[in-house]
């Protein structure tokens, strides 16, 4: 679909690019002749993926819930002679639950990671280009209930809402030193990390997939191709769009997770359980 050297000189960091979605945008990157660095909380998963995508694959340990940590790792990269010429927000974090059960404490879980964590990596890579007169461009995930909401899944609903309208209003806010914002709102890619927590003990795909007009859920390869057409020098007039990949699947379909509508206390303790399950793991 794509040049191999469209992404030759570019230095790409992907927040969460060790497993997943941002993964498969990270090596499609890669395979386009960037090189890219990955950030996420767990070393050896990072030093993992990093050694299975090859050269060009660099990686930092990274809490994004860590603003000085950010500054920090931000500052040590561009010391080391690698500065960013693009960035990727992918690091989230969501679970499945009814809303009257959540604690603040549970709110900011997500909030921490997706609404703030997600704003502060942007600004620290952002107030650099903006110095150095570089332009720069942005991509952030958010998900289609930007646009719909979403019951059972509140904080992220309204974190990434927040993403959004970050995407829009730096667009215009920072359109004049060259830096482009967009993002893309994926409906279901199955990913190991995403499913455990949204969909506990029980996928579905194959639901998610009749629910779909086109009759299936989406793959990895088409997010890191779509990655690549917003983030490519050559979409350079592309700014403050956020763009729906999800086979039509929310305009046909609105809301995820209505299903849960039906849950009581039962299905819903357990669906906790397993949930911690498998953060504990
Ligand atoms: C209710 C819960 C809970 C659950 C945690 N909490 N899990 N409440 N139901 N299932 C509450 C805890 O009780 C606690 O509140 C508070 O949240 C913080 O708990 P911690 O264990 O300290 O959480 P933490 O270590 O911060 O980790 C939570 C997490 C974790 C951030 C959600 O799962 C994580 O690190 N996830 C990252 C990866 C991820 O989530 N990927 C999926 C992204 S999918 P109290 O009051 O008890 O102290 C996505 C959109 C996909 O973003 C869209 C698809 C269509």
């Amino acid at each position: 679909m794509f040049r191999s050297d469209l992404f030759a000189g570019q230095h790409v960091l992907v927040t969460g690019g060790g497993t997943g979605l941002g993964r498969a945008m990270a090596e499609r990157l890669l395979a386009l002749g960037a090189t890219v660095e990955i950030w996420g909380r767990r070393g050896p998963v990072l030093e993992q993926a990093a050694a299975e995508m090859g050269p060009g694959c660099f990686w930092r340990a990274v809490d994004i819930r860590d603003a000085d940590a950010i500054d920090a790792a931000v500052a040590e990269s561009w010391a080391a002679g690698r500065p960013y010429t693009r960035l990727i927000n992918n690091a989230a974090g969501n679970f499945v639950s009814r809303t009257e059960d959540l604690s603040h404490r549970a709110f900011r879980a997500i909030a921490d990671i997706v609404f703030h964590g997600t704003f502060n990596v942007t600004n620290a890579v952002g107030r650099r280009w903006i110095a150095e007169k570089t332009g720069g461009a942005v991509l952030s995930i958010v998900v289609t209930w930007v646009w719909t909401g979403s019951p059972f899944v509140v904080p992220s609903a309204m974190s990434k809402a927040g993403v959004d309208a970050m995407t829009k209003s730096l667009a215009v806010e920072w359109g004049r030193h060259g830096i482009r914002l967009n993002g893309i709102a994926p409906g279901v890619i199955p990913t190991e990390g995403a499913g455990s927590r949204l969909r506990p003990g029980d996928r579905r795909e194959d639901q998610m997939a009749t629910r779909n007009p086109l009759g299936r859920v989406g793959s990895l390869e088409e997010i890191g191709d779509l990655a690549a057409f917003l983030l490519a020098p050559s979409s350079g007039w592309i700014n403050g769009q956020t763009v729906a990949l999800d086979g039509g699947d929310w305009l046909a379909n609105g809301a995820y997770f209505t299903e849960y509508l039906g849950w009581g206390d039962e299905e819903w303790t357990a669906a906790r359980a397993r949930i911690r399950e498998r953060d504990a793991a």
